[in-house]
């Protein structure tokens, strides 16, 4: 079966991987991207995102999305994902160009156009997504499962000491986003809730020089090596095109992992989002009720998760808590692997 999946992002090194994820899964129809400032501002998303689709050889329609946060002013990541968010990776030259409607309005056209049938991930900050809910509050209702990377249950942050990246950027619109699930069911019980994935478990997916160098060859190329030794940028020389942007990619993403002392490794937090709204059960996940603190002075940021149900709220998240590595890396491997040997058969 062949899923329709809408995918908003702030491309971004792992943004990037997720993209490409969905493009090499036959089970998946990519049926629009909306752009969402993050990682790098929203203009620079964009060309990310159009360049990829260049790259890659597909015509999938991509949104530009709201320039800043809802209420507080935009932070950007270049440290972690390079000058235009693609570490030293180029993109090819193209002429595309977004479509004249915004993210938010992606959001709601895709969801219409699929009652019941789009499958969604989130894997930046969720300010378009909160806009869409704003046009549409019945969006979940019409989506039929939808995947957001964001938030740290029981786990340290990785923008603030307690703050994960996608949510800190946009606190306000994670918190909307999470408040307005259930309503959407007037009263009923919800008939799916948000699969959130934090850094507990996102940062088990912990991409390796050896892993990248597996996938290379599975894509029939040659690769670069790699370690904490090689001078700082070196670009790759592999000999398949979409090899070479993710190695150069990669690269900049072990430096960045590195410097903040994980070891030569990269977290691919939204390719498991990807992986996940194709096949759930690559997670085990507990329902819970969650909020965003959005006050608190060290605090801002936070997500909680309600597990001993002291709020007396109903769930409206089920959060990933556990995740096999394995069984994520194999399945991303074998498929980008074969998704790049047939774009560099044709190159
Ligand atoms: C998230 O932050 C971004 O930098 C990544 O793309 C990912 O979506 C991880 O905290
Ligand atoms: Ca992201």
């Amino acid at each position: 079966m062949t899923l329709p999946v809408f995918a908003d992002v702030d491309t971004g090194v792992d943004d990037a991987m997720a993209l490409v994820y969905l493009l090499a899964s036959a089970d998946a129809d990519l049926v629009g991207i909306a752009s969402t400032a993050g990682n790098v501002d929203v203009h620079q998303v964009c060309r990310n995102n159009l360049g990829l689709m260049e790259l890659c050889r597909v015509d999938v329609p991509v949104s530009k999305g709201a320039e800043q946060p809802l209420r507080t002013p935009l932070r950007t990541a270049e440290d972690t994902h390079g000058p235009q968010g693609l570490g030293y990776a180029t993109l090819p030259a193209t002429d595309r160009q977004p479509t004249s409607h915004d993210s938010a309005e992606a959001w709601v056209r895709a969801a219409h156009a699929h009652p019941g049938e789009l499958v969604a991930i989130a894997v930046g900050p969720l300010t378009n997504l909160a806009l869409a809910l704003r046009r549409e509050p019945a969006l979940p209702r019409l989506l039929r499962r939808l995947v957001i990377m964001g938030g740290a249950f029981d786990y340290r942050g990785n923008t603030t000491p307690v703050a994960e990246w996608n949510v800190s950027v946009d606190p306000e619109a994670a918190s909307e986003v999470f408040n307005s699930w259930n309503k959407a069911w007037e009263g009923e019980a919800p008939k799916h809730l948000p699969i959130v994935l934090g850094l507990n478990i996102t940062e088990d997916i912990a991409m390796t020089p050896a892993l990248l160098a597996r996938l290379a060859t599975e894509a029939g190329s040659t690769s670069t090596p790699m370690s904490e030794h090689d001078e700082r940028g070196r670009r790759s020389t592999a000999s398949n095109p979409l090899i070479a942007v993710l190695e150069d990619a990669m690269r900049f993403y072990f430096e960045f992992h590195f410097d903040d002392g994980e070891g030569y490794l990269a977290h691919l937090h939204d390719p498991l989002a990807a992986a996940v709204a194709l096949d759930p059960d690559l997670v085990r996940c507990r329902a819970a009720a969650m909020d965003v603190e959005l006050t608190g002075t060290l605090t801002r940021g936070m997500t909680i998760a309600d597990w001993s149900n002291r709020w007396g709220r109903e769930p409206n998240a089920l959060i990933g808590v556990g995740v096999d590595p394995q069984v994520f890396f194999d399945r991303f491997i074998t498929r980008v692997g074969a998704f790049a040997r047939r774009l560099g058969s044709h190159s």
